[in-house]
């Protein structure tokens, strides 16, 4: 068809416009304007910026669904979008983003499904938080950061988001934080899917299983397996109960404790044993300080009977005169 760009294929009956393994090295300037599907994939394009889909100056209203997965994108700028204005699904899963406007996402009112999967570069979290929250996504209800190594989850994420699915998958989640589950609970419209994350079924797991149990949010809860510790490898969290699951440091608080107390027991049983079996020679001290103590008191009385004594006074007045 005319005006379809090199090395992608246009389908104006569909509206749609496939570039696969097209050697692009930025988004194609020539997109039919009637285009609702855009899908440009296994290019190589490191930015998004104001102008990425700026198609020859006029902006893609009817574009809904843009996928840009496997592009090497690097960098979002500041109104990355903006030229897409109306778009209900943005897929940038599988690139590297390591650098992410705060003003990445403005303008995207209408965009219901984010998906990151496999997107984020190390340490881009915050920068990612900060967008997520900056951009007006009134419409967002679902996000998915599936494959991404996440440590953790920022709760005020999902409380100014009105997520109805949030997909967690395999990640590096070794457990989820309280207040992130009370945000989740308070959610009742929301799904989560934890899969493939590797928990540790200690301590720090109980508010997760205490909420898995209480309600049916997790929509994978059924495959959730603790990775560790060694006892627990493998096994369904679900099947836990929440005493089940401690610390080895709570041990060692109440084990430090009674050890504590029967080392001060020892030692006083050994005070009292050598004080007994030392008791003569207990006594034979005590006879030595009184005696020091009676001499020192005679030396006392001494000195003071021989300052009272009136005729020495006499007799040093005397040798004055
Ligand atoms: C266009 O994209 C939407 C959302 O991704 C999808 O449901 C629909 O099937 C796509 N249409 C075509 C013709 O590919
Ligand atoms: C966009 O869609 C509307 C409604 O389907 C249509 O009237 C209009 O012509 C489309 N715009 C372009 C540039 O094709
Ligand atoms: C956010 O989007 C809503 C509509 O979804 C709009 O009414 C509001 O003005 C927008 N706010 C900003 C700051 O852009
Ligand atoms: C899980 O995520 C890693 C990247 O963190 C990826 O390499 C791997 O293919 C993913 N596994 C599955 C089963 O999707
Ligand atoms: C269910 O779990 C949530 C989150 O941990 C907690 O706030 C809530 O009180 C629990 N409800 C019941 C009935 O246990």
């Amino acid at each position: 068809a005319a005006g379809c760009p090199p090395n992608c294929d246009c389908l104006e009956s569909a509206k749609t416009v496939h570039c696969s393994h097209a050697n692009l090295t930025g988004v194609p300037r020539d997109i039919p304007p009637w285009v609702q599907n855009l899908s440009i994939a296994g290019s190589s394009i490191p930015l998004l910026n104001k102008t990425s889909f700026a198609n020859n100056g006029s902006a893609l209203d009817n574009l809904t669904s843009l996928l840009l997965r496997h592009n090497e994108i690097e960098v979002l700028s500041a109104s990355a979008f903006e030229q897409v204005p109306n778009i209900k699904t943005l897929d940038l899963s599988n690139n590297c983003l390591n650098n992410i406007s705060v003003d990445a996402f403005a303008g995207l009112e209408q965009l219901q499904h984010l998906r990151l999967n496999g997107a984020l570069g190390s340490s881009v979290e915050v920068q990612l938080v900060n967008a997520l929250q900056t951009g007006n996504l009134t419409s967002l209800i679902e996000l998915e950061l599936a494959d991404n190594k996440l440590l953790s989850f920022p709760s005020y994420t999902s409380s100014q988001l009105q997520l109805e699915v949030l997909n967690l998958t395999n990640n590096s989640l070794q457990f989820v934080e309280a207040g992130v589950i009370e945000e989740w609970y308070q959610q009742k419209n929301l799904q989560v899917f934890l899969g493939s994350n590797p928990f540790i079924c200690d301590c720090h797991l109980k508010p997760l299983l205490s909420w898995l149990k209480n309600n049916s949010q997790v929509g994978d809860a059924r495959s959730l397996r603790c990775f560790g510790p060694e006892d627990y490898n493998g096994t369904s969290i679900l099947r836990l109960q929440v005493k089940d699951l401690r610390c080895l440091n709570e041990d060692l608080e109440t084990v430090s404790y009674v050890f504590f107390g029967i080392v001060l027991a020892l030692i006083g049983v050994i005070f009292l044993m050598v004080l007994y079996l030392n008791r003569r020679g207990i006594k034979k001290w005590m006879n030595a300080l009184r005696d020091a103590c009676r001499d020192q008191m005679e030396g006392y009385h001494y000195r003071y009977e021989q300052d009272t004594d009136p005729r020495r006074t006499n007799e040093s007045a005397n040798s004055k005169h």
